[in-house]
């Protein structure tokens, strides 16, 4: 595996390879790899004839700088679960090779970007649309891959690459979870073990929700959802929302969409966790 962290060193050895006619498949990460991560790694792999990850924490994306300075971080271990996926090419950029100069595009992605994280977190998807694009720009992919857990990021990210003509291809892959059904995430590792162990009431209760959905209305399971997370005392939601999964707006009826999507944010004390759940897919 490459490991490479100037812009001009990766555009170059990517678009070799694509004059080769060599399929680059790309996932975009922040670092502290965990197994959800290597199994994009590994689909990419797979799938592609060349497999491209980067790390680099985008401080664009955080609109809370405790968050940023928090972030884990730990480049030496990432290397080598990367090489065990698979990855080719690792690139590393430093923020000076991502952003030489500040990043002042502003995205409109509708309602895309106004509801649920990007209500809670304003900027954060400007953040991310601005970084994705960025690497799309540096890496040319010909498919890119993301997790459904930010199930959010990725209708952006589609949005994003159909209103810029952006020639690849997003591969959107199912979350990955712990055997008790815990969503892998970055911020797991700074849960304590009585945290996690009260996190797993966030998966319950949306696996719970499944089997309710015939016996209740949209805003009956809502609030069932909060109340059985919220129930755990170092667990409290900042927002539960049942959603289209394409237009991401609010649903107030179960027939208004064949793919509704359940999506939540959770504090366990100061890490705060996100998880969903497709009802479309049970159905
Ligand atoms: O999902 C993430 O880890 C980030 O938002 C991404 C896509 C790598 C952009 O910084």
């Amino acid at each position: 595996m490459k490991v490479i962290e100037k812009t001009f060193e990766v555009t170059g050895a990517v678009s070799l390879l694509e004059s080769q006619g060599k399929t680059v498949g790309f996932v975009p990460t922040m670092g502290a790899l965990h197994e959800g991560h290597l199994t994009l790694v590994r689909r990419c792999a797979a799938e592609n004839d060349v497999c491209v990850v980067s790390i680099f924490v985008n401080p664009t994306q955080f609109n809370n700088k405790h968050d940023l300075e928090t972030y884990p971080r730990n480049l030496e271990a990432d290397i080598k679960l990367l090489q065990s996926a698979g990855c080719d090419v690792l690139f590393a950029p430093s923020e000076s090779e991502i952003y030489p100069e500040p990043d002042t595009r502003r995205f409109d992605f509708g309602t895309l970007d106004k509801v649920m994280e990007g209500a809670y977190r304003p900027g954060h998807f400007n953040g991310v649309a601005q970084v994705v694009s960025r690497l799309f720009n540096i890496i040319k992919p010909t498919r890119a891959y993301f997790g459904e857990k930010d199930f959010q990021q990725l209708a952006i990210i589609r949005e994003m690459v159909k209103q810029y003509n952006v020639p690849v291809e997003i591969v959107g892959c199912p979350i990955a979870r712990e055997e008790s059904g815990l969503a892998l995430s970055s911020r797991n590792q700074r849960l304590s073990a009585e945290g996690k162990a009260a996190a797993l009431s966030i998966s319950k209760a949306l696996f719970g929700s499944v089997y309710l959905k015939n016996e209740k209305s949209v805003s009956e399971l809502k609030a069932w959802v909060i109340d059985k997370i919220n129930s755990d005392p170092m667990l409290e939601v900042e927002y539960f929302d049942i959603v289209d999964a394409l237009s991401l707006e609010s649903i107030e009826n179960w027939d208004e969409t064949d793919n509704a999507v359940g999506c939540v944010t959770v504090y366990c004390g100061d890490v705060r966790l996100i998880d969903n759940i497709q009802y479309g897919k049970f159905n």
